[in-house]
């Protein structure tokens, strides 16, 4: 399988990745992740990205897409799930033109549908761990004991692009430049849309259902 799971900040993408992977073995890839990773190693990757991200604005595509097709093609035979990537209409046709060049798709699409004021509680509560990528919430996802990462002990941190300011400029960005993404998507694959309004549980349950439903087709 190569999935592709959209969503605005905060739908949950990166909790339900976790999962898809823990449960189907799938690579996953993060556009947001590896972006933050470039940054940490000071590399121009990361140089040209931060002022776009600091913002909540979405990095040109001319970068992203030289970045996740790079990170696709070192394991090209590996099946994948895209979390933040494509987030542009153009991201999405340079995608399946690269796959297209080596017999491959898009094989299905989970579009994980968020309200706005749901976005802005689930950000600001949100806490990584600096070491693993596990990712907590302060009310809906707590760590065992407070700050401190489940897996490795490490002390939990904030992303920096969670306030509430440039939460509004990333939802911003996604209605405008990524929910067309799901329309083309539409047009071509098979969508599964999740209500990701429900709890992290519920919405995992549905998101297997659909994907158990799709492998066995
Ligand atoms: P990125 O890192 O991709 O951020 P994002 O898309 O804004 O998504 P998030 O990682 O914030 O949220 P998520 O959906 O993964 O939610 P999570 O699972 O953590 O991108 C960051 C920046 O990089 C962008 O702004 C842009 O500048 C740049 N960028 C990245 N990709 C790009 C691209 N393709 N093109 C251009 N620029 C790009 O969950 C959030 C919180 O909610 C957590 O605390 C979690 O515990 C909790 N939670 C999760 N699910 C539930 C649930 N169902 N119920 C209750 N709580 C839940």
């Amino acid at each position: 399988m190569r999935i592709v799971l959209l969503g605005a900040p905060g739908a949950g993408k990166g909790t339900q990745c976790k999962r898809i992977v823990a449960k189907y073995g799938l690579l996953h890839l993060s556009s947001g992740d590896i972006l933050r990773q470039e940054r940490a190693a000071g590399t121009e990757l990361g140089k040209k990205a931060q002022s776009y991200m600091d913002s909540g604005a979405l990095v040109p595509d001319v970068v992203i897409v030289e970045m996740m097709v790079a990170a696709i093609s070192k394991t090209p035979q590996t099946w994948f799930v895209l979390d933040g990537f494509p987030r542009t209409v153009n991201q999405a046709a340079e995608l399946d033109k690269s796959l297209a060049s080596v017999g491959q798709k898009i094989d299905a699409v989970l579009n994980l549908k968020i309200d706005d004021q749901v976005v802005a509680q689930r950000m600001t509560g949100r806490r990584s761990c600096p070491q693993c990528g596990a990712v907590y919430h302060i009310e809906n996802l707590k760590p065992k004991v407070e700050g401190i990462c489940d897996n490795d002990g490490a002390k939990l941190i904030q992303r920096s692009d969670d306030s509430l300011e440039v939460v509004a400029n990333r939802l911003k960005a996604y209605h405008q430049q990524t929910e067309p993404v799901v329309d083309y998507y539409k047009n071509n694959n098979t969508v599964y849309d999740i209500d990701a309004n429900r709890n992290a549980d519920e919405v995992t349950a549905l998101i297997f259902e659909n994907l158990d439903a799709f492998v066995k087709v």
